[in-house]
């Protein structure tokens, strides 16, 4: 790079986060709502994962025997079902997911990052409106798996968009807001559940997939995905690498030359043979399909890692906690659980926001290492209290174990993934990465009643226990601090991993 290029450069990758925010924010193309925008995906996640929790009752338990009965132009206010039904209803949602998660690298290596979400509002926005309109059990189960569909598209591509719009070293902080937004989407959809009727909870997810779908246009395309990933008909295939110019130009502002070097970067990283300065820069369709990532030995090591960091999260059993933390509690304080839920929830959140900020401070690794341990500690002190009837302590080990879920396990697991491999993998790493969280996701959501039932409540979390102390030595021996660095960086270093990072004092140098 040029002397003159680098006292122009205002947008390396390298710059402190408080100058590129503004930058992002406020250049005058409406970057403003580029994020709020695209993390509204997963609020939707977030909400139609919660959106069931509250209203159980009012709709599985009909108070007149007429209530059910479907009368010509009005709804019935209630849909009478069995809890294990009910379940299999909740459960729909995953089961959408794992389809959606699956079949989200094609999409948006397709279509674009932003095309997809559009397509994704589709189904989410149709989904919310048959379930609100369900007249019966079966239709409200398909209205779920529709929306779930889409809720696994977003958990894939959200978390790449980001990725791809922000610079290296910011993107533990914006990669932190898909697991923020989802959070948002639980508690918001706690909230609403406690004020409103069954039917008006569900109508707001038709509300929100209309909102992302009117605000997609004023977004760019991730310029990461039109360099590296290019339009799958390659039509135009020059076209969109100068597209990509003029959308990373919008949101990093000038000088150019910073640009169309951060853009040869990443074309080098995905092993695209670097333009000489007179040829304009070419995109073509480089993308990995699903086939290639699960069997390619090159991405053996990133393919195992996404598997441990996703079951890190999932055999965790945040969502035991999450889903049946109102029954799990009515054991020790009947009167207070669900107050306790929506605190726990308030909790989620807060220690996801702090988490965004020491992201790209302490690392991935580090925080990975922290919660994971951290929650096995805290899920010994739950199982233990629960045992024994200790309601202070039980609630205090809850709170606790949510707390430390939202530092690491939250939100590393999506935002590790477009770290780990280079953008041509992104979508492919995505979906495997996702359709595995559903799947073990529906596993405890669906298992841990029955555990329950089995070995007792108290002993469930000795079990929690047991499987994150092995994530979590499993994460010592074989995770890598991706802090600030490219896929690229993480192979050459041979996947090394710095262990002394662990006890070393805190780097306080500028991101
Ligand atoms: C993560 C998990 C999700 C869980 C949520 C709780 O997003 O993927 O399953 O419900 O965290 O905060």
């Amino acid at each position: 790079m040029s002397a003159e290029k680098k006292e122009n450069d205002q947008s390396s990758p390298h710059m402190p986060i408080d100058r590129i925010t503004p930058m992002i924010y406020q250049t005058s193309h409406g970057q403003q709502v580029l994020f709020f925008t695209i993390t509204l995906g997963a609020v939707q996640y977030g909400y139609h994962t919660g959106e069931l929790n509250t209203p159980q009752e009012a709709i599985s338990k009909c108070r007149h025997k007429n209530d059910a009965a479907v009368v010509s132009w009005s709804l019935p206010p209630c849909l009478p079902m069995t809890d294990a039904m009910y379940s299999l209803v909740v459960a729909m949602l995953l089961a959408g997911g794992l389809l959606g998660a699956l079949s989200a690298s094609f999409f948006s290596d397709t279509f674009g990052r932003r095309r997809t979400l559009v397509l994704t509002n589709i189904l989410l926005g149709s989904g919310s409106l048959i379930m609100t309109l369900a007249p019966t059990v079966s239709l409200l189960m398909a209205g779920r798996f529709l929306a779930g569909i889409g809720g696994g598209v977003v958990t894939v591509v959200v978390p790449a968009y980001i990725a791809e719009c922000v610079p290296k070293a910011s993107r533990g902080f914006f990669g932190t807001l898909n697991q923020l937004a989802i959070v948002t989407g639980i508690m918001v959809s706690q909230i609403i559940g406690m004020a409103v009727g069954w039917r008006w909870i569900l109508v707001v997810g038709v509300g929100l997939a209309v909102l992302q779908l009117v605000l997609l246009p004023l977004c760019v395309e991730s310029p990461r995905y039109l360099a590296v990933v290019g339009p799958a008909n390659g039509k135009d295939r020059v076209g969109a690498a100068s597209l990509a110019k003029q959308s990373l130009l919008r949101l990093r502002g000038p000088p150019l030359g910073a640009v169309e070097d951060e853009i040869e970067e990443w074309q080098r990283e995905s092993g695209i043979v670097a333009p000489s300065p007179s040829t304009p820069l070419v995109a073509r369709n480089n993308s990995v399909t699903l086939r290639r990532f699960l069997t390619g030995r090159q991405y053996r090591h990133p393919l195992l890692l996404i598997v441990l960091v996703q079951l890190s999260q999932q055999f965790s059993g945040i969502n035991a906690v999450i889903f049946y933390s109102t029954s799990i509690m009515s054991t020790v304080f009947p009167d207070s659980s669900d107050r306790i839920t929506v605190f726990i929830s308030i909790i989620n959140l807060v220690m996801t926001v702090v988490s965004a900020y020491l992201m790209d401070r302490s690392g991935r690794r580090t925080l990975f290492l922290v919660s994971s341990s951290a929650m096995a500690c805290c899920s010994l002190l739950l199982g233990w209290s629960i045992q024994h009837g200790y309601t202070q302590t039980s609630t205090v080990a809850i709170v606790s174990f949510v707390a430390a879920f939202a530092i690491g396990l939250g939100p590393i697991p999506f935002l590790i993934i477009p770290e780990l491999v280079d953008s041509s993998a992104v979508a492919s790493a995505g979906s495997v990465g996702l359709a595995s969280n559903m799947l073990m996701n529906f596993t405890v959501s669906a298992g841990f009643m029955g555990l329950r039932e089995i070995i007792g409540q108290g002993q469930v979390f000795y079990v929690f226990a047991v499987i994150l102390v092995t994530c979590s030595v499993l994460g010592w021996l074989y995770l890598p601090e991706t802090k600030n660095k490219s896929a690229d960086q993480i192979v050459r270093s041979g996947w090394a991993v710095e262990r002394s990072s662990w006890w070393k004092p805190r780097d306080y140098s500028p991101l």
